[in-house]
């Protein structure tokens, strides 16, 4: 058998503590997989006497974890603190000019600066591997990159926030508002005391420009993520939805268009019988539609300790084993940015609510806004009828185009019978 391969864990806290937990408990099974052993050689956190689950005492313990990065003794430095910037963008970059292999699970770090570590990465020769980042458990970077390599994708798309899913997949079993069940998402430990980054959008949004650059061999590309979060979905949406045969879901898409790469996270409507409508609660799933192979449904858990250590061995045993690819697939000098299509001009059909007067002729109004910008309504619903007070109305569109429809909605929302601001979510024909 070949020497172990030494690695050092930077974080020891939900993903570091099951890694070294997992590297433990299948040592065996990884060295017959791997062709040698995995052995930790050397660990920091911030806390030494923490109990991390496992006997550490034969390890080294790095106060300063960028200079355990710089370890001459170390073939791997595998990065589980998190943020995009500070310490742990130190420790990568410091590994990668020391020639050391990089595994990471940080999506804000792969979505700010991958494109440019990735060229660093295969300058030196050395992997930098990221499935824990996406998607957590599910091997979703070695799918899109090397299992479908045969095809042209079109389209990715999946929900990639657990936290969010689990927000409406409560918010529609027990008919409760957004706010109570993210503060008992809180209290669960299902949502971090600042949600923004799950609940607005961004967590999806870095993993989404992740998936987006494997998918289509281009520089990862944060900004061009159209981003929306949950906050305004109420419960009155959710029945809605379920009357017209949709379940809410917050979706990453990215597609190629004739106006360029379609990146975008915001609430979608997706009819009830489409397998990501079924995924409920903390998963996660991705969705790649290929040219050669159809449509590939990948499904599980998108977080926690267990399933991202899961992934962070997959790629420890790749790197052991000398399996070696370019980072987003194809090599770095290839990955030019492709221009991001606006999102004025995404092209789709959309859900609107409306919280009107109930009084005759505003109907007349509303579908008279829709007309002078070309959009064809395709069903209406009124319910209730308690005359001179607010009502909700719901309306779908047929396919059109968003700018044509933002300004529709300007108009609505300036009609005085319409008394709160127009909630749209855009409807997807998967
Ligand atoms: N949690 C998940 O389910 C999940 C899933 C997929 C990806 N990720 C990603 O994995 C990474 C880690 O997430 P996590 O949930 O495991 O975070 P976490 O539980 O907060 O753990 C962070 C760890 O980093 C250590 N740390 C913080 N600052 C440090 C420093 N300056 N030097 C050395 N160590 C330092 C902490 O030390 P102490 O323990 O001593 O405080 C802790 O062990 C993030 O990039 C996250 O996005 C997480």
């Amino acid at each position: 058998m070949k020497p172990p391969l030494k690695i050092a864990i930077a974080g020891l806290g939900t993903v570091g503590a099951g890694t070294l937990q997992l590297l433990e408990r299948q040592a065996d099974l990884l060295a017959l997989r791997a062709g040698r052993r995995i052995v930790v050689s050397a660990v920091s956190a911030r806390d030494r006497r923490r109990d991390r689950g496992v006997d550490l005492s034969a390890v080294r313990w790095y106060e300063d974890a960028v200079a355990m990065a710089g370890d001459p003794d170390i073939d791997v430095v595998v990065e589980l603190i998190g943020g995009a910037e500070g310490v742990a963008l130190a420790i990568i970059e410091t590994a990668l000019a020391r020639g050391k292999h990089v595994v990471t699970a940080n999506k804000a770090l792969m979505a700010e600066h991958g494109t440019r570590l990735a060229a660093q990465a295969e300058a030196a020769g050395v992997a930098l591997a990221f499935e824990a980042a996406v998607a957590g458990g599910i091997p979703v970077i070695k799918t899109l990159r090397e299992s479908l390599a045969g095809n042209r994708l079109s389209r990715v798309y999946g929900i990639l926030n657990g936290t969010s899913n689990y927000i409406l997949t409560t918010m529609r079993e027990s008919g409760r508002e957004f706010a109570e069940v993210l503060g008992e998402a809180q209290s669960l430990g299902y949502a971090e005391a600042d949600p923004s980054f799950d609940i607005d959008g961004v967590d999806a949004a870095h993993k989404l420009a992740i998936l987006a650059s494997v998918a289509f061999g281009r520089a990862v590309d944060l900004a061009g993520v159209h981003t929306e979060g949950i906050r305004h979905i109420s419960r009155l949406d959710i029945e809605f939805a379920e009357e017209l045969g949709y379940r809410i879901k917050l979706l990453g898409i990215a597609r190629l268009t004739e106006n360029g790469l379609e990146q975008r996270v915001h609430p979608c409507m997706v009819k009830r019988a489409t397998p990501i409508a079924a995924v409920e609660g903390v998963f996660n799933a991705v969705v790649a539609e290929g040219d050669f192979v159809g449509r590939v449904v990948l499904e599980g858990r998108g977080a926690g300790a267990f399933p991202t250590a899961s992934s962070v061995a997959a790629d420890l045993v790749d790197i052991a084993a000398g399996r070696q690819v370019a980072p987003f697939g194809v090599p770095a000098a290839a990955l030019a940015a492709l221009p991001g299509a606006p999102m004025a001009r995404h092209q789709g059909a959309y859900y609107i609510r409306l919280m009107v007067v109930d009084q005759p002729g505003v109907i007349a109004d509303v579908a008279a806004s829709l007309r002078d910008q070309n959009v064809s309504m395709a069903s209406m619903i009124q319910r209730g009828r308690a005359p001179g007070e607010a009502v909700p109305v719901v309306l779908t569109t047929h396919a059109t185009v968003e700018a044509a429809m933002r300004q529709a909605l300007d108009a609505i929302a300036a009609l005085d019978t319409v008394l709160e601001p127009p909630r749209m979510i855009r409807i997807e024909d998967f």
